[in-house]
């Protein structure tokens, strides 16, 4: 079976490559398939996005597919910054500007606890399954460790003392929120590959 991961970030696709050795899957990415354009993300949720994203690639390009999409959603702000987690601080996409506005939005805010989230659409002969996976943890009030990208470095996953930027990314890559909607989707794939 061919399937596509509706993402042009090659640490993803390695990240999942390796759960799928010896199923009978060909894994491809959007450059494999043409798909060359940037891919819809116009809704207000998770769910939303991820499902828009995969049926923009089923759709145009007819082929099995899954798209992910995460966010980071902190209790204390009312889910935000969430679904727009990449944009947080403006459109330049700049990870260290989107940290530092959330630190300043936590000044003094005693709650610190937060949620990273990842939805998977899956689409396959049309029929669509949505995966979810969470990591609960908190946010810090300054940046610690150099790995990993994103929100990583003022997030410590709960029963850890380190910050996901301060994991090795094999170890993170264990208990992330992707790998945990990546097992479900997985788990799925091996039903019926
Ligand atoms: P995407 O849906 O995977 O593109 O993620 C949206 C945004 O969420 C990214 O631009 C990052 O800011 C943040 N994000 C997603 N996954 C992670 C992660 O594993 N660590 C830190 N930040 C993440």
């Amino acid at each position: 079976m061919k399937l596509c991961f509706a993402t042009n970030n090659t640490h993803k696709i390695k990240e999942i490559e390796h759960k799928l050795e010896g199923l009978d899957i060909v894994l491809c990415s959007l450059k494999d398939i043409g798909c060359t354009q940037e891919l819809p993300e116009n809704q207000k949720t998770l769910g939303g996005n991820s499902l828009e994203k995969a049926e923009f690639v089923y759709n145009q390009f007819g082929v099995d597919c899954f798209a992910d999409d995460t966010g980071l959603e902190v209790f204390a702000l009312d889910g935000e910054p969430g679904v727009y987690s990449a944009r947080y601080a403006g459109d330049s996409k700049n990870p260290e500007a989107n940290m530092d506005l959330l630190l300043q939005n936590m000044k003094g805010v005693k709650d610190r606890r937060a949620q990273f989230r990842t939805v998977i659409t899956l689409i396959i002969n049309g029929k669509k399954k949505q995966f979810e996976g969470v990591v609960h943890g908190r946010i810090l009030e300054e940046k610690r460790g150099g790995h990993g990208f994103g929100y990583d470095p003022i997030f410590q996953p709960n029963h850890y003392d380190e910050t996901f930027a301060q994991m090795p990314l094999v170890e993170k890559n264990k208990i992330s929120h992707r790998a945990i909607a990546l097992e479900k989707l997985v788990n799925q794939l091996k039903s019926i590959a």
